[in-house]
């Protein structure tokens, strides 16, 4: 029986130091060796969000150490790892640049390939830890920086069906959660005050719903949330006002995923209809049941990653690593940090004022 890989994966594109060491089974079913993600939340709090040169001092602090209990709890030595895999982009420069200089070290002290990940690509293989998932499916990808629909081929071959214009879904979470009084990062809050609250209390924009095909729009909510919330007088009114932008999000996604549905299948000849969703709001249970029951009346399977592997973390990073080690895709020690990597290198620029849909 040859000897299955063993890939470290590191990822510290935002505000999370992460490792992980994975392998697979005789059946070539990945294995999660360790999992270590440990989380800046506290030094970010007061300030309302991800301070760059504070995130990156609290990566360089801590990624020694986190590789090494990566290595300690996956009961394997580290002269075993047959690859190292870190993320390289999307990101904040900064951050990239500790995980990636710190994988690429480790590679060439241990003589092994080295290998750079799409950190989106990592979302976007995530579900590959605990499902079979074979190519093509249609992904969602929604996360604090991006809010996208995309046609997966395989490694590295991404088409982009759909995007935001302006913000990304997580960050509509974030910033609802921020007029609310909830401390930074405050998204997960909203599915917990929402189930407190009345959802037909205020009717919010939808933004570009008839329009713009698989495209998104988040922007308007925001500023109508904050109209609403300068009339906050008791509890209950945040509540209303989480249940009320949580159904108008439910409403949209439900519309957008349709039309999503309508163009992947205009594009593919499928046998089998497979929708994936990924990123850190896949972990809205709200979320994950109504495209649940998209998938049951439209006749796709649904395959989503589990909770603790929607937010970021480094098995996906090494998930990514092991099918990459696997067609022998290495990458040269001076790759470079990559802040912008979009996963469809082709698809337009839709951001900013003025956008044509
Ligand atoms: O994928 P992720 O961990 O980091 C990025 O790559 O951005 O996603 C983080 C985002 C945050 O905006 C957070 O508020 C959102 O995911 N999020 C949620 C929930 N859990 C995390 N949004 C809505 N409901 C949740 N339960
Ligand atoms: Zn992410």
């Amino acid at each position: 029986m040859s000897k299955k890989p063993i890939i470290l994966g590191i990822e510290t594109s935002c505000d999370e130091t992460a490792a992980s060491i994975i392998s697979e089974n005789n059946q070539g079913i990945p294995i999660i060796l360790s999992n270590i993600v440990s989380s800046q939340v506290e030094v970010h709090k007061e300030f309302g969000g991800v301070v760059p040169e504070l995130a990156a001092r609290a990566h360089i602090n801590k990624i020694d150490w986190i590789v090494q209990k990566a290595i300690d709890d996956s009961g394997i030595k580290k002269e075993a790892i047959d690859a190292v895999a870190s993320t390289a982009g999307p990101g904040l420069i900064v951050c990239l640049s500790v995980g990636l200089s710190f994988g690429k070290s480790f590679a060439s002290a241990m003589s092994i390939p080295f290998i750079s990940v799409n950190h989106l690509e990592g979302h976007a293989l995530s579900p590959k830890l605990n499902s079979k998932l074979d190519y093509p499916y249609l992904l969602l990808l929604i996360s604090g920086g991006h809010s996208q629909y995309l046609s997966v081929g395989g490694i590295g071959s991404y088409k982009r069906l759909g995007t935001t214009i302006d913000d990304a879904l997580g960050e509509a979470f974030d910033k609802t959660a921020k007029l609310l009084g909830i401390e930074f990062p405050g998204g997960p809050q909203i599915e917990v005050l929402a189930k407190k609250g009345d959802p037909n209390r205020y009717q919010l924009p939808k933004p570009i719903f008839n329009k713009g095909g698989c495209n998104l729009s988040f922007a308007g909510l925001k500023t109508a949330v904050l109209k609403i919330s300068k009339n906050i007088k008791k509890e209950q009114d945040k509540f209303d006002i989480a249940a009320s932008f949580q159904k108008t999000i439910l409403d949209i996604m439900y519309k957008k995923t349709k039309n999503a549905f309508d163009e992947y299948e205009k594009n593919n000849k499928l046998e089998n209809k497979i929708f994936v969703v990924a990123g850190g709001v896949a972990a809205n249970k709200e979320i994950r049941t109504m495209l649940e029951n998209l998938c049951s009346e439209n006749e796709y399977k649904h395959i989503f990653p589990p909770i603790n592997l929607c937010g970021d973390n480094a098995a996906m990073i090494a998930m990514v690593g092991l099918e990459k080690f696997k067609m022998k895709k290495f990458n040269d020690l001076d790759y470079p940090a990559k802040p912008r990597w979009s996963l469809d290198e082709n698809a337009a620029y839709l951001k900013g004022a003025g956008v044509k849909l």
